[in-house]
């Protein structure tokens, strides 16, 4: 590396995946990540509440690691989204133009369906020197497939991972061709997607996993009972449908 390079004065922001919630399956190179940084980022949480990313790491912390809580509202406007990326954005670069490192938290893995995508997307619009590197994670239906004691995949079967769901005609073709499926964010549609287990007489062959590796996990095998369930936001759906 040649020493002229102008982003060696900058500190480095971390992608840090910190696992689906059991704080020893963050890796290795997480935890150095996490340990050597001075400042740890992380969503903040709401009502007060520490976010989830925040309870994982926190017996990893150490004292005199600065804690930096970075608002990400749950809207859908993009308008009021990207203004908080930018404030976001903003925020970590204080840092890293003085040369600090920034360690950010995110809940599973940083490369599936995170919210530090937009974070390090913009941060590098607003400030091309920034340099960011990500470390790779144990993701939630990694997490749950160990939970449920079952592979998510054998063979060459087809696995499709819907990251929620907002038409469940779309889930009804979907369950035409692929082998198993994994439904992220089922809590608020469960109900309607319950019904085209049904109709596809697949209940018996669906799991949910509410928190999986957390204390207070839970889980549902065979859902033909079960037509009304009170989901936690970090809850799936996995059906297998070949395995009948
Ligand atoms: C915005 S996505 C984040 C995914 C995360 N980056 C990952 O690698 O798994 C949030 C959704 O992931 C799923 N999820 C994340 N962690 C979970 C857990 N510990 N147990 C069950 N579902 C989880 C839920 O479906 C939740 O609605």
């Amino acid at each position: 590396m040649t020493t002229n390079d102008s982003s060696m004065a900058n500190g480095i922001l971390y992608g840090v995946s910190v696992g689906p919630g059991d704080p020893e399956l963050i890796t290795l190179k997480g935890l150095r990540s996490l340990q050597q940084a001075p400042v740890v980022a992380f969503p903040r949480g709401i009502q007060d509440k520490p976010g989830i990313a925040q309870q994982i790491i926190a017996p990893w912390l150490r004292s005199d690691q600065q804690q930096l809580p970075l608002d990400f509202p749950y809207v859908q406007d993009i308008e009021v989204l990207t203004k908080a990326w930018q404030l976001a954005a903003k925020q970590v670069w204080e840092y890293l133009q003085k040369g600090q490192d920034v360690a950010f938290a995110c809940e599973g893995d940083i490369s599936f369906y995170s919210t530090f995508t937009y974070l390090a997307q913009t941060l590098q619009q607003m400030y091309p020197a920034a340099v960011i590197n990500y470390v790779p994670g144990v993701c939630s239906p990694m997490a749950a497939a160990s939970a449920l004691g079952l592979p998510l995949t054998v063979r060459q079967e087809r696995l499709v991972v819907l990251p929620a769901i907002y038409n469940v005609n779309e889930l009804e073709s979907i369950l035409d061709w692929a082998e198993v499926v994994v439904l992220m964010k089922v809590s608020s549609v469960y109900e309607q997607v319950w019904q085209v287990l049904q109709r596809k007489s697949l209940l018996q062959h669906s799991w949910i996993v509410e928190r999986a590796t957390l204390p207070n996990m839970v889980i549902y095998k065979d859902l033909s009972d079960r037509p009304h369930l009170q989901l936690p936001y970090f809850s799936l759906l996995v059906v297998q449908v070949s395995r009948q």
